[in-house]
């Protein structure tokens, strides 16, 4: 049996507090969803920056109502000291993913980003610190590898981060590293490696490329490329990255240091290949890709050209597996996509 596989049939009897920071998020509510299911007691923060109330509904219709009633939401911001303080009052173990993520976003305001991102986070740890938690999980970001061209990327070498965003994430590193040597509060950051799954929203202009491909596929709209396709993720299903931050909350590692692993499956995706991938997930599960051929623009600005994990730390010390490829999570979230999202508009010609 995993360690994943034990603390999963664990958790149920030995109930715990859980505070998840941006539960109205993407993945934020799909932590909350697995840890109501396992009858944890979970208090959520969110201040609807780009979270959702209809996550948060999504979540209550598909938990039992005795497991919804183990759930206190606060609406909150990570910016305010005081918010912080009282998300964290008797909390066991505190994941961290409220931030305002996309790389554009960032470049567009620096100032807003810089603010939830770097000031959110430390009054975060301050609060954290402050009440005594067992462990502190963080979502951190590949985006850390910025220019180094090295593949696979591993933990230790990084290059100059090439966004404000990538600022952001590679300083909560830095400051979860400092609280461990001078407070003696650990952390855990875990670098998500392009994240995707059910409630991740496709809308708006700082979508991610899979919910931003797949509505447009579904709505008929054209598919754009940024770059000439080879550019390469390594994708990672929602489920692995929920994997991870329960073995890292309840590991005792999390307890030697500020650390960082990478959360990925080990695997590059182009995005020429990626298109395909949705597309016939799509037709597989009953959907018509109007969008049959993308159309290939420009590379975008702040964008890392190749990307795709070592694994092998979080395997060796959370013992980590993921559990899901990239075709194998699309399979999953495709029919939430297509039950949302209806055709609007003609195919494209
Ligand atoms: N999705 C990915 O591929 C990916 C990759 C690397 C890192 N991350 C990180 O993972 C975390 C979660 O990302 P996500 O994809 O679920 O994004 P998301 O935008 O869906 O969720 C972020 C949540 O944080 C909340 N939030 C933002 N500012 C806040 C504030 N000031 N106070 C309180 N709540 C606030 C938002 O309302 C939202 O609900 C973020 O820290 C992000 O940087 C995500």
């Amino acid at each position: 049996m995993t360690r994943y596989e034990q603390l999963l049939q664990e958790l149920p009897a030995l109930p715990k507090t859980w505070l998840i920071t941006g539960v109205a998020g993407f993945i934020g509510s799909n932590l909350l969803e697995t840890l109501l299911t396992l009858d944890q007691k979970v208090v959520g923060l969110d201040n609807f920056a780009t979270g959702h109330q209809y996550n948060l509904d999504e979540v209550k219709n598909l938990v039992s109502p005795s497991q919804w009633e183990r759930f206190t939401f606060i609406e909150g911001d990570i910016r305010n000291l005081e918010d912080c303080h009282k998300a964290c009052a008797d909390v066991d173990y505190v994941l961290h993913q409220a931030a305002l993520g996309s790389v554009p976003r960032s470049i567009d305001d620096p100032i807003t980003t810089n603010a939830t991102n770097i000031d959110g986070f430390l009054n975060m740890l301050v609060a954290a610190r402050d009440s005594g938690v067992k462990s502190f999980t963080y979502a951190a970001s590949s985006s850390t590898y910025g220019d180094h061209p090295g593949l696979p990327k591993v933990e230790d070498i990084i290059g100059k981060p090439l966004s404000p965003y990538a600022v952001t994430k590679y300083v909560n590193e830095l400051y979860a590293d400092v609280f461990a040597r001078v407070y003696g509060f650990s952390s855990v950051g875990l670098r998500y490696f392009n994240v995707f799954g059910k409630r991740q929203d496709p809308n708006g202009a700082y979508a991610a490329v899979i919910p931003k491909w797949t509505a447009s596929m579904i709505k008929g709209e054209r598919v754009y490329i940024n770059g000439d396709g080879s550019t390469s993720r390594d994708f990672c299903f929602v489920e692995n990255a929920v994997q991870a931050n329960l073995l890292a909350a309840t590991s005792s590692l999390s307890k030697s240091g500020g650390q960082v692993y990478n959360v990925a499956v080990g695997e590059r995706t182009s995005l020429t290949e990626l298109f395909e991938l949705i597309k016939n997930s799509l037709v597989m599960n009953g959907g018509v890709p109007y969008a049959l051929k993308p159309m290939y623009r420009e590379f975008r600005a702040g964008d890392v050209r190749h990307s795709e994990a070592d694994i092998s730390k979080a395997r060796s010390e959370l013992g980590y597996g993921p559990k899901f490829r990239v075709s194998e999570g699309l399979e999953v979230a495709m029919p939430w996509y297509l039950s949302r999202l209806q055709p609007t508009t003609a195919p494209p010609k």
